[in-house]
């Protein structure tokens, strides 16, 4: 990338490609399912960065720094005590902000604020939890959180299989990979795409952050940056739903959760059945999208090629250099193992 004049020579910054590789829309990501969070705290990572996630006596979920302030010891090794995280090197506890109330080695004594440690925004919607990544002081976040997930998967009618995997591969691959429709009969010619046509007659629409493609008897709509749902475009009768949604992890890994709806064979046994057909779904796609260079979407869109069945990704290209170049809020993926 060029960015400077030096002796009147242009210098190319190899650096700089690495920051732009690493800056990712700062927003609700899901780091787990809610079932996964018990009594004890569980250790997730989320855009470079360890997170400890524990419950509180109400049962309220939290998210803190994974490391203890005090000596660094992991803080997933503690324990939920009194609604606190407390650590297992010396029992220093944690309430949900990250305040620590309590240091058993001097009890008389003031708890001085450097005790304390970071502490994210986290909320539970449709069985996931969501962390917003900047710490609880640096942004306005709840309107996001209100217009998270959309109302359907709320909707009772609904039964919802759960499935996830992690992909080696940037998110902008892997959210390419949701918009494309001429790979479908293709890589999905033994599942999903059984009977799509190759020829592709691509109908989308965009606007602000959606990307609308209709394919077939269903609406896939993308909110960028990470959410993804396919609805039936018939609204009687046996109705599937699917709904994922993406989550870096670090620079070249993506987790994805999703959500096979349906509101039809309701018994909970059936389940298994839809989640496992959505994660070979999942499969199918992983080695391709995994195998794609340069990891990230390239800078410009003249670096690869483009033909009218790739009108949605090209127009998420856009959407995400606008989002490169704009103020809008940024997290870098963090280089540190911490
Ligand atoms: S390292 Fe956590 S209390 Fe000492
Ligand atoms: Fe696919």
């Amino acid at each position: 990338m060029e960015h400077a004049i030096k002796g009147g020579a242009k210098v190319w910054s190899t650096d700089n490609i690495g920051v732009r590789k690493r800056k990712i829309p700062c927003t609700w990501y899901a780091i787990g399912w809610s079932k996964e969070l018990k009594a004890k705290p569980i250790k997730k990572r989320m855009l470079g960065r360890d997170i400890v996630l524990f419950r509180d006596q109400q049962g309220t979920a939290h998210a803190l720094h994974a490391y203890c302030p005090h000596r660094g010891a992991d803080l997933s090794l503690g324990r939920c005590a009194g609604g606190l995280l407390e650590c297992a090197y010396h029992a220093w506890s944690f309430d949900g902000h990250g305040q620590c109330v309590d240091i058993p080695a001097h009890p008389g004594r003031a708890v001085p604020a450097f005790a304390n440690t970071k502490s994210y925004p986290l909320i539970e919607r449709i069985g996931l939890l969501w962390i917003y990544p900047m710490t609880r002081d640096l942004l306005d976040y709840e309107p996001e959180a209100l217009k998270l997930v959309s109302p359907v998967l709320e909707n009772p009618d609904y039964v919802l299989a759960p499935y996830d995997a992690i992909w080696q591969a940037h998110l902008t691959r892997v959210v390419e990979s949701v918009l494309d429709v001429a790979h479908v009969p293709i890589v999905h010619n033994k599942t999903i795409g059984k009977k799509s046509p190759k020829e592709i007659n691509i109908e989308f629409e965009a606007k602000d952050n959606r990307i609308r493609i209709r394919n077939g008897g269903g609406i896939l709509d993308y909110d960028f940056p990470q959410q993804w749902l396919l609805t039936p475009v018939k609204t009687e009768g046996s109705q599937f739903i699917n709904f994922v949604t993406f989550s870096p992890i670090e620079e070249e890994v993506t987790a994805i959760y999703g959500l096979a709806g349906r509101n039809f064979a309701k018994f909970p046994g059936m389940n298994y059945i839809f989640s496992r057909y959505s994660s070979k779904v999942l499969k199918e796609d992983q080695g391709i999208v995994e195998s794609q260079h340069p990891r990230p979407i390239p800078d410009a869109l003249r670096l690869e090629a483009h033909m009218p069945a790739d009108g949605p990704q090209v127009r998420f290209r856009q959407r995400w250099y606008q989002f490169l170049t704009s103020s809008e809020p940024k997290i870098m993926i963090s280089d540190a193992k911490a």
